[in-house]
Order: structure tokens, then C-alpha cells, then sequence
């Protein structure tokens, strides 16, 4: 397939809730191939299917940098069943923000239902960063961005960069 376009910061899309797929027909399956082209070529950990300006609930994540067994993972339809009680504050970054790292608070762990590209139901448990990363992701499908996560003065701290970037998007 091909590799597709990033939407940046700035472009309305990233603001709007996605909808469920409704079957997985090779429409859906060739757009997972394109996510996947464009994920590898941006080399990011993780990428949802508004950021190439289609809006249906479904992301990847390809934990493969940081640990060299993980398989890339399809979520389609995914719904957050748990999160932990305990958070932890990391450096986190989004292929729609080129250039911009921000420490952003989230849960230890989370559990999280969804389907895959064969269309079978699985629920997992994860922790750090895979929680880290289905997080971040799953936020992008309710039309939620990680700069929302930060505090006050750090997004105040951030708005001449990130008004540049919505300038140029
Ligand atoms: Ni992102």
C-alpha cells in the first residue's frame, strides 16, 4: 500500500470523535496497511487512523523500538476497561507535533478490550510504555491530543511553538 500523509496540529480533524468500524472489509484492512507504511517511515510508536485524516475508531502500535519483540498491534474498536490508580509523569511525544516532547502524567496500567485485523475480540493488561502508548492513542479517536493532559503553565510555556506549528500545518 502506501505511505499517507501525517495531519498536523492545527488541522480541525485531530479535534473529531471518530466512528466504529463496522466491519473489517478490505477497505479497512488496506487502511491498516497504510498506517503501518506510515508509522514505520515516521519511525513513532504508535499511530491512529484520524492522523491520516480518516476518522474510524483504529490505531497501531509498534512498540519495536524500545523493545525489539514486540509485534506492531492493530486496535479496532478499542474501549479502555481499566486503569490504574497509580500514574506516572514521562516525556511523550506525537507524530502530529513534530518536535515537541512535553511531560505528561498518565496511569501505570491499563486494561483495554479491542478487536484485531482478523476481527477477534482481545483484552489485554499493559504497563509503562505499551500502556503509555494505547493511552495516547485512544485519546486521538475522541478527538483529545496529549497537550491537553498538560498543566497550565507548561501549555503556556508551549504556545509560541505550538501556534507555529498550527501556522504551518
Ligand atoms: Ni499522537
Amino acid at each position: 500500500m502506501a505511505e499517507r500523509q501525517i495531519v498536523k496540529y492545527g488541522d480541525p480533524v485531530l479535534r473529531e470523535v471518530s466512528e466504529p468500524v463496522e466491519n473489517i472489509n478490505s477497505e479497512i484492512k488496506d487502511l491498516v496497511s497504510d498506517l503501518i507504511d506510515t508509522l514505520k517511515e515516521a519511525s513513532g510508536l504508535g499511530l491512529a487512523a484520524v492522523q491520516i485524516g480518516v476518522l474510524l475508531r483504529l490505531f497501531i502500535v509498534d512498540m519495536s523500538a524500545i523493545d525489539p519483540t514486540a509485534a506492531l498491534k492493530v486496535y479496532i474498536n478499542p474501549e479502555i476497561l481499566e486503569t490504574s490508580a497509580e500514574q506516572i509523569e514521562l516525556e511523550e511525544g506525537c507524530l502530529s507535533f513534530p518536535g515537541i516532547y512535553q511531560k505528561v502524567t498518565r496511569p501505570v496500567r491499563v486494561k483495554v478490550r479491542a478487536t484485531d485485523i482478523d476481527g477477534n475480540v482481545f483484552e489485554e493488561e499493559l504497563d509503562q510504555m505499551p500502556a503509555r502508548a494505547v493511552l495516547h492513542e485512544y485519546d486521538h479517536l475522541e478527538g483529545k491530543l496529549f497537550i491537553d493532559h498538560l498543566t497550565p503553565l507548561a501549555k503556556t510555556m508551549l504556545k509560541g511553538q505550538l501556534k507555529k506549528l498550527a501556522q504551518a500545518s
